[in-house]
């Protein structure tokens, strides 16, 4: 061996176990223990508490007046979708007993660098977000004919009744001006009328948590809890005796604000440059539009400490954003020896050239203990919902979860599972979690079946 092949392979040696002791310590920060999770259950559940009688609370408890499902809904709907990536509109036929059909489906993502439009930065307009919307609506209807509407409105929104509701604040970063403090079906029914759509009709404004819960609750018995694990996060469950009317109520918790949790100065430095500091801290721990961004800042602190050294461009791994909640299922799904896919998703996606095999196995390792965090906290709060609807665990519980983490992610609804399981006495009682697709679209249009019918 030459002086040289000594000192570089001495010199790997060292990197190899620096960065070794940089994902174990990785490891150690990121992971949630068998205790921690009792404790973030144990405070969910008295945040919940709290909120409900009124007392200061990271969770707003929103009401939604609306109840479960009868599974006798029935009847023709437009459901419209707006969750902050697409504007979705369904035009949904429910047919009783959990079956439904799509008829039509229309949708437009909500910025394109193609069609030159983007409706939800700072310089879009509220006008032009809802004629937007408006006009994704004209695509499915014929003007001869009386369309209900259920909208599907996938943020904070304070609600009076099940058809009116003023957003409290913009999540997941949306910017579009005239719209925060504003009666949300005021502005569609405006922007209906002006695309000249009066046989449009809103009838029930619903959160996509809400909207989850009741599709799975029109076919499981056993559902009472709603949640979204996608871009955004967030959590709503039948309250057995709401504070408003003392019956049973789903409530839209907006769990995505929940900040009783143990964060790292990578949980930190995010929030920090984040659109809006300090709110929405669970969401930005767990969710699809954060966990890629909290790779990034993982992956650039490899990278400042020489732990990535092998990959030659990494000036990319500086902009915000540059990964999401999809990059993170790419590299979990990549089991090759050499990581191939990982190496192509580098290049010819992030345009990162020269990463060896070392480095894409680091980061996956990230993502793996990135997701896994992120799927054991949910899990955690669920415990906390079913130890405060059901403390003495006297019912079945099923979670209807949609989003593409839970969807897509390799491992997310396993761990979510397995959570659960670890929780709880399953030989009891049993306590599942349930993947429920497009539940925005058939929520709405049960919710707009149950506005219909209170209204005969
Ligand atoms: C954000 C929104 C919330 C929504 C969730 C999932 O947390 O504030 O209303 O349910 O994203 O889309």
């Amino acid at each position: 061996m030459s002086m040289d092949d000594y000192l570089n392979s001495n010199i790997g040696g060292l990197y190899m176990s620096n960065l070794l002791t940089k994902l174990h310590k990785l490891a150690l920060e990121l992971s949630i223990s068998p205790h921690q999770i009792l404790i973030i259950a144990d405070n969910f559940k008295q945040a919940m508490q709290n909120g409900l009688s009124g007392s200061p609370s990271s969770l707003k408890m929103l009401p939604s007046y609306l109840n479960k499902p009868t599974r006798k809904e029935i009847g023709t709907f437009l459901a419209l979708d707006f969750g902050g990536t697409n504007v979705r509109v369904l035009l949904t036929e429910l047919l009783g007993q959990g079956r439904f059909i799509v008829h039509a489906r229309a949708g437009k993502p909500l910025t394109s660098i193609v069609e030159q439009y983007n409706h939800i930065s700072r310089q879009s307009t509220a006008d032009q977000l809802f004629d937007f919307i408006a006009q994704q609506i004209a695509t499915l209807i014929k003007p001869d004919l009386i369309y209900p509407l259920g909208h599907t409105f996938s943020f904070p929104t304070d609600q009076t009744s099940l058809n009116t509701g003023t957003l409290i604040h913009w999540t997941k970063e949306i910017e579009t001006t005239g719209v925060e403090g504003e009666e949300i079906t005021a502005l569609l029914r405006a922007a209906l009328i002006r695309q000249n759509l009066d046989n449009v009709l809103p009838q029930a404004i619903i959160n996509d948590t809400v909207g989850t819960l009741l599709a799975s609750a029109y076919t499981n018995q056993y559902t009472d809890i709603g949640s979204i694990c996608g871009t955004g996060h967030n959590t709503a469950y039948i309250e057995p005796c709401a504070p408003w009317t003392k019956q049973p109520m789903i409530i839209n918790m907006e769990s995505g604000n929940f900040d009783e949790l143990p964060f790292t100065s990578y949980d930190t430095l995010l929030d920090m440059h984040s659109e809006k500091p300090s709110v929405q801290r669970l969401e930005k721990m767990v969710s699809g539009h954060y966990v890629g961004e909290l790779l990034r800042i993982i992956a650039c602190s490899l990278f400042a400490d020489g732990l990535l050294a092998s990959c030659s461009t990494k000036e990319i791994l500086n902009t915000p954003y540059i990964l999401n909640g999809a990059h993170i299922s790419n590299l979990l799904e990549d089991d090759s020896a050499e990581y191939e896919s990982i190496a192509y998703l580098l290049e010819n996606k992030l345009g990162i050239t020269g990463s060896t095999s070392v480095d894409r196995k680091a980061l996956k390792d990230i993502a793996a203990l990135v997701s896994t965090r992120s799927a054991r906290l949910v899990a955690a709060t669920y415990i906390g919902i079913i130890h405060h609807i059901d403390p003495n665990l006297t019912k079945n519980h099923n979670i209807a979860i949609d989003g593409s983490l839970y969807e897509k992610v390799p491992g997310y609804a396993a761990t979510i599972q397995m959570t659960l399981n670890q929780g709880f006495d399953t030989k009891k009682r049993e306590i599942t979690a349930t993947l429920t697709k497009d539940g925005s679209g058939i929520g709405a249009a049960i919710a707009t079946a149950i506005a219909v019918h209170k209204d005969k």
